[in-house]
């Protein structure tokens, strides 16, 4: 490894469950999220623009229809706490962005979601702290869009600050795995950067998948899409196929 090991303070925060887990964005991806990290005892704060989705949260209602109100009335006793005041990333050792990546008019993906996540937090950010993007994008994304704030920022990635992309792999509806168990990739700036990603997620992802670099972890969730969408154009072909010759395709 060239750079240097992630200093002990950040693992061990992890370990003695001191450190605190930031997540922004409270949707699909970042409420069972939330889950995931309370539930292995980690303090959580959600951040989010929206208020009542912020309100809802905070009197313990789920936003999301597979989440449970039980869910969130255990993830607020384990002291999670919902809030648009994005100067309380301050106080986060982790923060992970799990905000909308949507296609534009041109059918290329759009950021202002992500770069606005980043304006806000970006007065706030301090050493010491991960900041992990699981947002679908491009590969490339993490060095020239997130990179640049840091460094804006004074700080000095992989020696004071650790930054990393982790794509989120749900399969909405796939009743076989959950944000536990589905394998988290996991790629960092610098090898210090991936040591603190890997810290953080395997307190609470049964398997991590290092890669070599945040491109490389961008590039992994680019071909699963592609992937995903191929399997599931063809499958809808063949449904038009099969049922044309009074055949069953789930046969
Ligand atoms: N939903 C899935 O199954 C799934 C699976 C894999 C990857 N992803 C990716 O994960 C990302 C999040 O998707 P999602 O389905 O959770 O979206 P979502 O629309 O359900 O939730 C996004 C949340 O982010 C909030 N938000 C918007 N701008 C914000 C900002 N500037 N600061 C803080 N919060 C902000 C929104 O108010 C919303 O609550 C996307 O990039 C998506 O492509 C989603």
């Amino acid at each position: 490894m060239n750079s240097p090991s992630v200093p002990s303070n950040f693992a061990s925060r992890i370990v003695s469950k001191e450190a605190i887990v930031g997540i922004l964005g409270l949707g699909y991806v970042g409420t069972p999220l939330a889950l995931s990290v309370a539930r292995a005892g980690l303090r959580v704060i959600g951040f989010d623009v929206l208020q009542d989705r912020v309100d809802q949260l905070n009197r313990n209602d789920s936003p999301i229809k597979h989440i449970t109100q039980d869910d969130i009335t255990h993830l607020r006793a384990a002291g999670f706490e919902a809030t648009t005041d994005f100067s309380r990333t301050a106080a986060c050792d982790a923060l992970i962005i799990c905000v909308p990546t949507p296609l534009n008019e041109f059918r290329e993906p759009d950021l202002s979601f992500v770069i606005a996540t980043m304006n806000s937090i970006a007065p706030h950010l301090r050493a010491g702290q991960l900041l992990s993007l699981e947002s679908t994008t491009w590969p490339g994304t993490t060095t020239e869009i997130l990179l640049p704030y840091i460094e804006q920022a004074g700080l000095k990635v992989g020696e004071n600050f650790y930054l990393a992309y982790s794509p989120e792999r749900e399969d909405p509806g796939n009743l076989e795995y959950s944000t536990q168990t589905i394998p988290k990739v996991a790629g960092g700036q610098t090898d210090a950067c991936l040591e603190a990603a890997v810290a953080l997620y395997g307190s609470f992802i049964d398997t991590i998948v290092p890669v070599s670099s945040t491109e490389a972890s961008e590039m992994v969730k680019l071909l699963e899409n592609i992937h995903r969408s191929i399997n599931i154009g063809l499958v809808n072909e063949m449904k038009i196929v099969a049922d044309s010759m009074g055949l069953d395709i789930f046969e």
